[in-house]
């Protein structure tokens, strides 16, 4: 394997995944992406042009993914519309680039009998109870809740068939909450940090006590690497770093370390259906790859993060009215 295609690589994930494959082996990177909102360019700045090249073109476009990935050793599949809320003002894109962006790359490793990886998410499982001593396992029933998971689901379920029927060489991956840099301020830490830095309150939906099992992308990032260069063909495997906290203590945890007291936040209206708990159990990852994560501590993690936010202004200050007005506009 000397070329790898990266599709959604100016993402947060995306991109940090492409630092890091930079960073600890000699691939050649094309980064396929669409460059939408959710997207980078600053984010892939400064990598070895020799290394890394960026094609600005849509997953769900037949010619152009053809033609990338007949050039390529192994694909990479992180491109999607990512957040939660968006689908549910609207789900259309949704679907247009998860599903049918999907099936478009998987008829192009099809025809050119080139190895996936498919990034997923641990939402298509859909959620445990607060009380529920279990964690997700790769033989946890599908049932995800949103149009956005609904649509990774699907995704999921097209990438097994083209295993089946068509022979084709895939892994997929389901992983778990991701924070770190470059991380769209729609999402939640970034969003709360970056309100603290505003001088705006945090905004916590419904009781705040729902769970999401935090990982660092860099962790992320390193799974999704062994998985490519040492996973089973035809295998899934979670992600997580046992990282479960509810998002009243990621947000008393925020304000603490800006400075600010604990209580300092507001109650905003629930997510429609919002999943009360993730949580992973990695044992597959770990016992069969020897994956562990680097990222120990949260707290520290969260650190790095919100210190990266304050020193990143320049790249998340263009973005914020017009996110702070469309959750404003949902009573969030
Ligand atoms: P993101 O929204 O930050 O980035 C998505 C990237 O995909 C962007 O660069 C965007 O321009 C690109 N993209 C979107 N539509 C495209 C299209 N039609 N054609 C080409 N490129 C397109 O998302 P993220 O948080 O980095 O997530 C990346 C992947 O990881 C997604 O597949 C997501 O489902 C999965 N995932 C995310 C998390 C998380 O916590 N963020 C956790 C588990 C899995
Ligand atoms: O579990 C993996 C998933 O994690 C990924 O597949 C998604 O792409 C990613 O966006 C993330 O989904 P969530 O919906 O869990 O993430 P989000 O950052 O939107 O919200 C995290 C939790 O915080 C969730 O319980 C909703 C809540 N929240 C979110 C926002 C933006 C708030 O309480 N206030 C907020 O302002």
């Amino acid at each position: 394997m000397h070329r790898i295609l990266v599709t959604g690589g100016a993402g947060f994930i995306g991109s940090n995944f492409v630092h890091h494959v930079v960073a600890h082996t000699d691939l050649h990177v094309t980064v396929l992406d669409k460059l939408t909102y959710a997207a980078s360019r600053e984010a892939l700045a400064g990598l070895p042009q020799d290394r890394v090249e960026l094609v600005v073109a849509d997953v769900a476009d037949a010619a152009p993914v053809d033609e990338c990935v007949a050039r390529t050793d192994a694909v990479v599949h992180f491109a999607a519309e990512s957040h939660n809320d968006n689908s549910l003002d609207d789900p259309s894109p949704f679907i247009r680039t998860n599903l049918i962006g999907t099936f478009t790359l998987l008829e192009a490793v099809r025809r050119h009998g080139k190895r996936l990886h498919h990034v997923s998410t641990d939402e298509v499982y859909g959620d445990l109870a607060l009380d529920d001593p279990q964690r997700f396992t790769e033989e946890t029933a599908y049932h995800p809740s949103s149009p956005y998971s609904a649509s990774k689901a699907g995704s999921d379920h097209l990438v097994r068939a083209w295993v089946r029927s068509f022979g084709v060489a895939a892994t997929i991956s389901n992983c778990s909450n991701n924070y770190g840099p470059w991380q769209h301020i729609e999402k939640f830490i970034p969003r709360q940090i970056t309100n603290v830095l505003d001088g705006i309150r945090p905004r916590v939906y419904g009781d705040g006590l729902n769970v999401r099992d935090w990982i660092h992308a860099d962790d992320h990032s390193s799974a999704v690497l062994a998985i490519l260069e040492r996973g089973r063909p035809g295998e899934t495997y979670l992600v997580g770093a046992d990282g479960e906290r509810n998002n009243l203590d990621v947000v008393r945890s925020i304000l603490t370390q800006m400075g600010q007291p604990a209580d300092a936040w507001d109650r905003v209206a629930d997510r429609a259906g919002h999943d009360r708990r993730y949580a992973i159990a990695p044992d597959k990852l770990r016992a069969e790859l020897g994956w562990a994560p680097r990222f120990h501590d949260f707290e520290q993690g969260l650190a790095d993060t919100i210190d990266w936010y304050r020193n990143h202004e320049a790249w998340w200050r263009p973005h914020k009215d017009a996110t702070e007005a469309s959750y404003a506009a949902r009573g969030q």
